[in-house]
């Protein structure tokens, strides 16, 4: 491989991806392969709610038989966000350097994972968090129904405007953090339970002084299985959203006084 390339690619030492699976059992297998392939010196935590379909025993399997894989086990469907907070948990109790975010139903692809790391992990002045984002130049969505994509947009919109940010995919969830900047967050004071939880984590990184990079990827809606999306996310979603926006508003105001 080439220096300059290489430079730009990592193979995924100290990183540990952390895929939160409920019902997935298709698709474990295919991302777990990819994903060791793309970058073979990571780690994979597999975060399960007891899944019924059998995804955690599944993934006990997989992680007797390769020592890059760990299960965690939850006894029922907690929601995304607490999955991940103790995936984060996991990893910096271990000294993880890296810490990503990734679906397991194939529609964040690992391949761009070296890239996405070798931004956070190289140089001083690196972003804290790259995020795979949907809504830059050069990214793109595949095969998802329109209803989905405005909903994706018009969230982007309302957080972007409701909070000031300047973020195009702030409720994206295929995410590479620098583990110190999560370390340095209460990981105890988040309680967003759906998706609103990447809106949440971003709004910590900066508020932690860090920056946030975007790079573009493919999303392709999944073929095997089902999204966990619901009205109830999107309602707490928008809730949080709004209260963050107001609350932000009048931290400044009082600020300026
Ligand atoms: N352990 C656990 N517990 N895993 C869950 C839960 C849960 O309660 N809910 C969902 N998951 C897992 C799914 O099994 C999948 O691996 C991943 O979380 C994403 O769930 P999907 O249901 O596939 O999400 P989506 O495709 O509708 O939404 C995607 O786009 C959103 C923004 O538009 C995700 O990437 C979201 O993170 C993102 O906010
Ligand atoms: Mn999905």
């Amino acid at each position: 491989m080439p220096s300059t390339d290489a430079a730009h690619r990592h193979s995924g030492a100290g990183a540990l991806v952390i895929v939160p699976t409920y019902d997935e059992i298709e698709n474990l297998p295919l991302i777990a392969g990819r994903l060791l392939r793309a970058v073979p010196e990571a780690h994979l935590l597999v975060v399960d709610d007891g899944s019924p379909d059998g995804t955690g025993r599944l993934a006990d399997e997989m992680a007797r038989d390769d020592a890059r894989v760990h299960v965690m086990h939850r006894t029922g469907k907690l929601g995304l966000g607490s999955a991940y907070v103790q995936g984060f948990a996991w990893g910096l109790e271990r000294g993880y350097e890296i810490l990503v975010e990734m679906d397991a139903d194939g529609s964040h692809p690992p391949e761009a994972l070296p890239r996405m790391i070798a931004r956070v992990a190289t140089g001083t002045d690196s972003p804290s968090l790259v995020i795979g984002s949907r809504w830059i130049p050069g990214g793109t969505v595949v095969n998802w129904p329109t209803s989905r994509k405005i909903l994706s947009r018009g969230g982007n919109l309302y957080a972007r405007l409701a909070l000031g940010l300047r973020i195009r995919d702030v409720t994206a969830g295929f995410r590479v953090y620098a583990a110190d900047t999560v370390r340095a967050m209460d990981l105890d004071g988040i309680d967003s339970k759906g998706y609103c939880f990447q809106v949440d984590m971003t709004l910590r990184v900066l508020d932690g002084g860090g920056y946030v990079a975007e790079m573009p990827i493919e999303f392709r809606e999944r073929e095997l299985g089902e999204s966990k999306m619901s009205q109830a996310i999107v309602v707490e979603a928008m809730r949080r959203v709004t209260r963050w926006g107001a609350e932000r508003r009048w931290a400044r105001l009082r600020g300026r006084r």
